[in-house]
Formats: C-alpha cells, sequence, structure tokens
C-alpha cells in the first residue's frame, strides 16, 4: 500500500483530463476522456471522481486504481461475455472495440441499500415494495441481503441528464432495448454479478451492487463495454465485518466512492449548491479507498505509476496518434 505522504505527493500530478487534437474525435464523460478513431476507442481514465452526476473532485491515483481494476475483472469474466479490450498501453488508458451503446444501464443488486433518491433502500422506506419490476417483501432492514441478486435497469441519459430506473417491460415499451436484447442482457448481467461475487467474497469482499454498460460490436455481437465491479460502478463492504454491523444498524466498511458522498453529504451537500471545498486528508483517505479496493480484490499491491501522467500518456498512446 502506497504511504499516505505517497498519495499526498500526487495530488499536484492528478489527471484532470486530456486534449489531444490528434487522436480522434473526442468526447468528454464524467470520469472517461473518450477518443474514437479507425473503430477503436481509447478511453483514457482520468482522476476526476463524480457523484451526485457532477464531477466533484480530482483523487490522486483513482484513474489508474480503476483502469487496473477493470483490466481484473475483464480478463476474468470474459468466458461469459466477450469485452471491448483491445490492449492497455497506459497505466490511464484502455483501447476498445468501437461499439454501439445499449441504451439501458444494467444495475444489478444483491443487497437493499444507498442513500440517495435512485437507491433501493430510499424507495423502500418511500413504501415501495414493487422496485423496477422487482417485487421485495415487508419488513426489509437496511444493508439486508436480497433472497436473490435482482436487475433495476435505468436508461442511459444524455449528457448532462438523470438515468431513470423502469421496470424491464416498460424499456422494451417506451424503444429503450428490444425485447430479445433484454432477455440476453439480463441473463449474462446476472452470471457477471454472480462471478463477481464469488471472486470478491474469496477475498473477504461482498460486491453489494454494480452497474454493466454492453454494446454491439460491428458483427453485432454484445460485448460489455466501459469499466466493470470498480469502486466507481460499484458497492463494496468488508465481509468481516458485515454481520456485526448490519445487527447493531451501523453503517457498512465501504471501500468504494460512498466515503466521500456520505462525508459530503455529512457537510449539507446532496447534489444541489455549492461544493464545499474538501480538505487534502478527505481526498488523500479517498483515494486510499480506491488503492485499497484494488489490493482487496486481486490480493495484488497496487504499484501506481507515479508523476505527470500527460507526457507519459501521449508517449504511450503515439501509435494512435496521427
Ligand atoms: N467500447 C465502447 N464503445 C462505445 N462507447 C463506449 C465504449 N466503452 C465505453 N463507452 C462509453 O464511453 C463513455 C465513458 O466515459 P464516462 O466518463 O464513463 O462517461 P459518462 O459520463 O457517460 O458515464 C460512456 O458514455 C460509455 O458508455
Ligand atoms: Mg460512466
Amino acid at each position: 500500500m502506497l504511504t499516505k505522504e505517497q498519495i499526498a505527493s500526487q495530488i499536484s500530478h492528478c489527471l484532470a483530463g486530456t486534449n489531444f487534437t490528434n487522436l480522434g474525435t473526442r468526447y468528454e464523460g464524467k470520469v472517461r476522456d473518450n477518443y474514437t478513431k479507425d473503430e477503436k476507442r481509447i478511453l483514457i481514465t482520468t482522476d476526476r471522481l463524480s457523484a451526485f452526476d457532477k464531477v466533484i473532485a480530482l483523487v490522486p491515483f483513482k484513474g489508474q486504481a480503476l483502469n487496473a481494476l477493470s483490466k481484473f475483472w475483464f480478463e476474468r469474466t470474459k468466458d461469459i461475455v466477450g469485452n471491448h479490450v483491445v490492449e492497455y498501453p497506459d497505466p490511464n488508458a484502455v483501447v476498445g472495440e468501437e461499439c454501439t451503446p445499449l441504451a439501458v444501464e444494467m444495475v444489478v443488486r444483491g443487497y437493499i441499500t444507498g442513500s440517495t433518491t435512485t437507491s433501493a433502500w430510499y424507495n423502500y422506506q418511500k413504501g415501495v415494495r414493487n422496485f423496477c419490476g422487482n417485487p421485495l417483501p415487508e419488513g426489509m432492514k437496511k444493508d439486508q441481503k436480497l433472497d436473490h441478486a435482482i436487475i433495476t435497469p435505468t436508461t442511459k441519459a444524455a449528457h448532462g441528464d438523470h438515468d431513470e430506473s423502469l421496470a424491464p417491460e416498460e424499456l422494451i415499451k417506451r424503444g429503450h432495448i428490444t425485447k430479445d436484447d433484454w432477455d440476453k442482457l439480463a441473463a449474462i448481467s446476472l452470471k457477471l454479478f454472480a462471478r463477481g461475487q464469488e471472486i470478491a467474497a474469496k477475498q473477504g469482499i461482498i460486491l453489494v451492487d454494480t452497474k454493466y454498460e454492453f454494446g454491439k460490436n460491428k458483427k453485432g455481437e454484445i460485448v460489455l463495454i466501459d469499466e466493470i465491479h470498480t469502486p466507481d460502478s460499484s458497492r463494496f463492504w468488508k465481509s468481516a465485518t458485515y454481520q456485526a454491523k448490519f445487527d447493531k444498524g451501523e453503517d457498512q466498511d465501504n471501500i468504494n466512492k460512498e466515503y466521500l458522498r456520505l462525508w459530503l453529504s455529512e457537510k449539507g451537500f446532496i447534489g444541489e449548491g455549492a461544493i464545499p471545498a474538501i480538505p487534502e486528508d478527505v481526498i488523500v483517505e479517498t483515494a486510499r479507498r480506491y488503492i485499497e479496493a484494488y489490493e482487496l480484490i486481486t490480493g495484488q499491491t497496487f504499484e501506481g505509476t507515479p508523476g505527470d501522467p500527460l507526457p507519459r500518456i501521449e508517449k504511450n498512446l503515439a501509435k494512435y496518434m496521427s
């Protein structure tokens, strides 16, 4: 594990963004800078942290940790579904096959939890007993395990919009996805989630919930795109402390971006208005949790490549520049 000092000294080298003019058509997502050229999509995972659908902070080593974790999981799930990966030319970058994204995000949940208005727990507390087509029993408690994993899909909102949770029938009716594709995505998503839970469990980690994105490649095959089982797209808790904390009604030991979301909501920020100034120790702790997630899940030490990322990325992507 990198020391707090090593993490802090990378703050001045956070990757805020890129602006390469010779790498193809640029699209800036909340977290990744995307470049499309010659049927390839280069995704550069920056150090931007998004929460409440906004970019909130820069977190040192976050981009590298996410990119490395996605790599770990893509390799361990490709027997279930193919993925977009072509190569990893840089610690912050992956080159993928350019795909046509399917217009739904497949959210899979193994537990009832969350704090935002789109979360399963928030809705349950408000009295919802059928969440996106999934019946929920009476008497559930926060953070309780569901009998079986459920899928609560959302639309994939255009830039700046909020995603909307909908039952599958409604997604199909409104033309977001065909019935045939839905059935395939649902089966694949549950298999991916089961694999994720199984591998995480061996490391003493609970994969609580996650989100998958799929696309179609030029052969028309469904492939997994974007990222998989990272602390941005997923919730992770520590298995060892789960039961005791659940029994006492305490917050779980999380290793995901919930840490910063909770810190912000304690400061009164839940998405609207000015973002409170985030002190350096909170940024360092946020980074530490991303690195910890990488190390706990993979069982490997996070090396991290310190220093200024921009010249390095430019060099490593040279063959894609024209
Ligand atoms: N192989 C791919 N082909 C096409 N689109 C992709 C591929 N992989 C990821 N994407 C898209 O690229 C974007 C990644 O950037 P991100 O920062 O996650 O954006 P967003 O703010 O839309 O979540 C997402 O919109 C994702 O759907
Ligand atoms: Mg995204």
